[in-house]
């Protein structure tokens, strides 16, 4: 029997990843097939506290195990920004033609152009709460190239390659995402759990 665990995302893209990386041991369930529409307020300071709202919201409400993620990109050169504010950088939520428009104004020609992406999830399992990190380090283009995935991903080029998020499929991005790591570690978590 496979275990039946929540996603607390309505992020399509974000999904389609997370079960691209999962064999037929965990069923995920989203949050509509629970029956929840909320859209789950990130009102935290850390990638770590908004991963727990969205973890905690859906085991206070629905006592199910589940996890949800928080992620962004963070830009050495912009002390570290959009961070936590990734998703509404340019104000809008989920704009993300305007915040790719915006780092690219404020890096300008800056010749250090360092930056990495993070995803923290925060599971909820047997009434205790686990974290899982992931990170992916890289460099940002002066433009926009590639039209695959989401984000920040065609200004995002990881080291060791040439080209960015937004050129890869799916399975090449899913193989060194910061989401794919966090989620590496959460399975052999899961995995664990079962012997
Ligand atoms: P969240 O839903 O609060 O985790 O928002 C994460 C935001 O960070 C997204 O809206 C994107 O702007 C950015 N982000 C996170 N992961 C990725 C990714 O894999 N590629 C591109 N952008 C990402």
């Amino acid at each position: 029997m496979p275990v039946k665990l929540v996603f607390a995302t309505n992020n399509r893209h974000k999904l389609e990843e997370v079960s691209a990386k999962l064999d037929g041991a965990i069923e995920l369930v989203t949050l509509h097939d629970i029956g929840c529409d909320e859209d789950i307020e990130e009102t935290g300071a850390t990638f770590y506290e908004n991963a727990s709202i969205k973890s905690q919201y859906v085991y206070q409400n629905y006592k199910l195990d589940c996890f949800g993620d928080d992620s962004g990109l963070e830009v050495e050169a912009l002390n570290g920004e959009p961070g936590v504010y990734s998703a509404r950088y340019a104000g809008e939520h989920g704009n993300h033609d305007a915040n790719i428009q915006k780092v690219l104004e404020k890096l300008g020609d800056a010749a250090n152009r360092r930056a990495r992406f993070i995803s923290v999830i925060s599971l909820m399992w047997n009434g205790s709460e686990h974290f899982f990190e992931g990170t992916v380090e890289g460099t940002i283009r002066h433009e926009r190239t590639g039209t695959g995935g989401f984000g920040y991903d065609p200004i995002f080029q990881p080291d060791s390659f040439d080209i960015t998020f937004a050129e890869m499929t799916l399975e090449e991005k899913n193989m060194l995402s910061h989401r794919a790591r966090a989620v590496e570690k959460l399975v052999a978590f899961l995995n664990r759990q079962n012997h």
